[in-house]
């Protein structure tokens, strides 16, 4: 197919979702998530061949979506996209527009938005490499990434706090192990590990929104990381696994 034509197929498709969820919350997500710069980012990702159709969105958060989408030969891939039109820094945006003493900020606010993308895709690496379960990544440009797609044919991997444990120690144990290998090889913590951020696939968890994962340099590093290892603890003790986070936080330190 030619590209303008499949150009125009691409935004008869964006189309179709928008009126198909127009009576929901779905509706606003999609204008803000399709605006001209990020069909065209979208577009060029479809023409490099990195993906071919999104299929539907698997999540809308606070500062980004994520869809499933398909390659050409049929590969699921997820694809989360941040958002750079709604977030905090655009409303006060609206308040010093035409400042001449703030000017570029606004395209500073993209420019910021793309680095927090693309670390996103280099921590992703990072764990990736340390031996931690994550999503392989796959592709990043600009606000977007795409990394390996977690789930089956019929539905994306449950978040763990919605997925019922048979036996939680030994998932438990696999977790906090993923925390003292990206601790001690990947020298990051995730620093915002709950049992929203991690996936459960075919019983095993895979550890996702790396985003703000930090360098253990970064001075709120080991605060962060009582934190996470607190959340981790927290939530299986409630499944009744013996843990105790002082003697956790000691192994993950033992360098
Ligand atoms: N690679 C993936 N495969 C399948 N589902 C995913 C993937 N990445 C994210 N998700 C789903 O999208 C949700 C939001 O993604 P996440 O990276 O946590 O962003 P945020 O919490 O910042 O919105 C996740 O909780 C999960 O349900
Ligand atoms: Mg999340």
């Amino acid at each position: 197919m030619p590209q303008q034509e499949k150009y125009h197929e691409f935004e008869r498709e964006i189309d179709s979702w928008r009126v198909r969820k127009k009576d929901s919350s779905w509706r606003k997500s999609y204008d803000e998530v399709f605006d001209q710069q990020n069909l065209m980012i979208i577009y060029k990702l479809f023409t490099d061949g990195v993906f071919d159709k999104l299929d539907f969105p698997i999540s809308t958060g606070k500062e980004g979506n994520v869809f499933r989408a398909s390659t050409k030969d049929g590969k699921l891939v997820a694809v989360k996209i941040y958002r750079t039109s709604t977030s905090t820094f655009t409303d006060m945006a609206k308040y010093i527009q035409g400042d001449p003493r703030f000017r570029g900020l606004a395209g500073r606010k993209r420019k910021l938005i793309y680095a927090w993308a693309n670390k996103e895709y280099l921590n992703l690496m990072a764990f990736d490499r340390a031996g931690v379960r994550v999503p392989k990544p796959i592709a990043q440009r600009q606000n977007v990434v795409v990394m390996e797609y977690i789930g089956d044919e019929n539905e994306p991997a449950r978040e763990l706090r919605n997925f019922r444990l048979e036996d939680p120690e030994p998932i438990a144990r696999k977790i906090l192990d993923y925390v003292r290998l990206a601790y001690q090889k990947a020298k990051l913590v995730h620093s915002d590990m709950s049992e929203f951020n991690i996936l459960m696939f075919n019983e095993e968890p895979v550890i996702i929104d790396v985003g703000q994962a930090v360098l253990l340099e970064h001075p709120n590093a080991q605060e962060w990381l009582e934190r996470d290892v607190n959340n981790v603890v927290r939530y299986f003790k409630k499944q009744g696994v013996r843990l105790d986070a002082a003697k956790e936080l000691k192994e993950i330190r033992k360098t």
